[in-house]
């Protein structure tokens, strides 16, 4: 009897039961009522008293390990192709990767950067978290100034000298400082206010600010300069004007609007019937903003401006919803250049 296990076992363990004609084959030559581990039942009747105990154990054993062997390789081989896959095929040329697409700000900021670049502006970034003196205080702003109101600004809690910047003129009271003269320089940068978010605004949002301090700067320059890009972004047969308006930081101050170049003048909604679209702001730099930054306001002089690159980017794309240069919608995405 001892024999007939070890015999069974060498057999069933070196089986072939790697397809399920073999393993059928395996389960009747081993499992079925006919097979060789029911023989074995059938012959252990016959064992004497003794011997029965010690045969008993080894035959249960062996056809634990017979019946197991058979229900691993039935688990195998019914979990489908994909568990036996051995399709793959390494030297198989790769899905081409899909390129993205620049996000329409970036886009935007790249061209308004380029632009000033080759007019010789260099770039300038700072902090999106200031302290009242540089977005406020250094332009201008009166203590009681409605720009510096919990409506617009965002304060730190514990310290409501620490603030979100509201605009990125504050790059400029960093640049004057620095004193490196003639300054010539533009700022992009993320800006936070305490605005609702709607269609036309939002508590987030880019400006570009520029500079130029040197001897004699005019307003001429300012007006030269705006002029010459303002055509090159928006189209070359583009009129311009100048509004006198009002800000803390500049004197005289401006706002620029450009011909409606969606109706060409004629009066749509774009332009709100007036035929003018406003762009930015601007101006010469305030003397007294000067002296705040230690640049000597006798000799020096400059101007100053800055734009959204929302309003920028809405303009040129004809947007309607600020909303949507924040939702990462692929579908609004996928609409624009891969290219910077
Ligand atoms: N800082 C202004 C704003 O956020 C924009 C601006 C206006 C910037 C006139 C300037 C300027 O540099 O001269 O509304």
């Amino acid at each position: 009897m001892k024999e007939q296990i070890a015999a069974i076992r060498t057999e069933a363990a070196g089986f072939d039961i790697s397809t399920a004609d073999a393993l059928e084959q395996y389960r009747l030559r081993f499992l079925s009522k006919k097979g060789l581990v029911s023989e074995l039942f059938e012959a252990f009747r016959s064992v004497s008293g003794e011997d029965k105990k010690l045969y008993g154990k080894e035959i249960n054993l062996l056809k634990q390990e017979v019946e197991g062997r058979w229900t691993a390789q039935k688990e195998v081989l019914e979990s489908g192709p994909a568990a036996i896959d051995n399709s793959f095929d390494a030297t198989r040329p790769p899905q081409p990767l899909g390129l993205g697409s620049r996000h329409p700000l970036s886009l935007v900021r790249q061209e308004i950067i380029r632009f000033f670049e080759a007019q010789g502006f260099n770039i300038s970034e700072g902090h999106e978290v200031v302290d009242d003196w540089h977005n406020f205080g250094a332009l201008n702003f009166d203590e009681d100034h409605p720009a510096r109101d919990m409506q617009d600004t965002f304060f730190v809690q514990t310290d409501p000298d620490i603030l979100l910047r509201t605009h990125t003129s504050t790059v400029q009271v960093k640049e004057m400082q620095l004193g490196n003269l003639p300054i010539r320089t533009i700022s992009p940068g993320r800006v936070y206010r305490n605005e609702t978010v709607s269609a036309r605004s939002h508590m987030q949002f880019h400006q570009v600010e520029g500079l130029y301090i040197a001897e004699n700067v005019s307003f001429a320059d300012l007006k030269q300069t705006l002029y010459l890009f303002a055509t090159e972004f928006f189209g070359r047969d583009l009129k311009v004007r100048f509004r006198a308006s009002y800000f803390p930081f500049t004197e005289p101050s401006a706002e620029m609007d450009v011909s409606c170049f969606i109706c060409n003048q004629a009066g749509c909604s774009v332009c709100k019937q007036t035929g003018w679209v406003e762009i930015l702001g601007c101006g010469m730099v305030d003397p007294q903003v000067l002296e705040n930054c230690g640049i000597d306001s006798k000799r020096y002089s400059g101007y100053a401006f800055g734009m959204g690159i929302e309003r920028m980017t809405m303009l040129k794309y004809q947007m309607k919803d600020i909303r949507l240069f924040f939702e990462n919608d692929l579908r609004f995405l996928r609409q624009f250049s891969s290219e910077l």
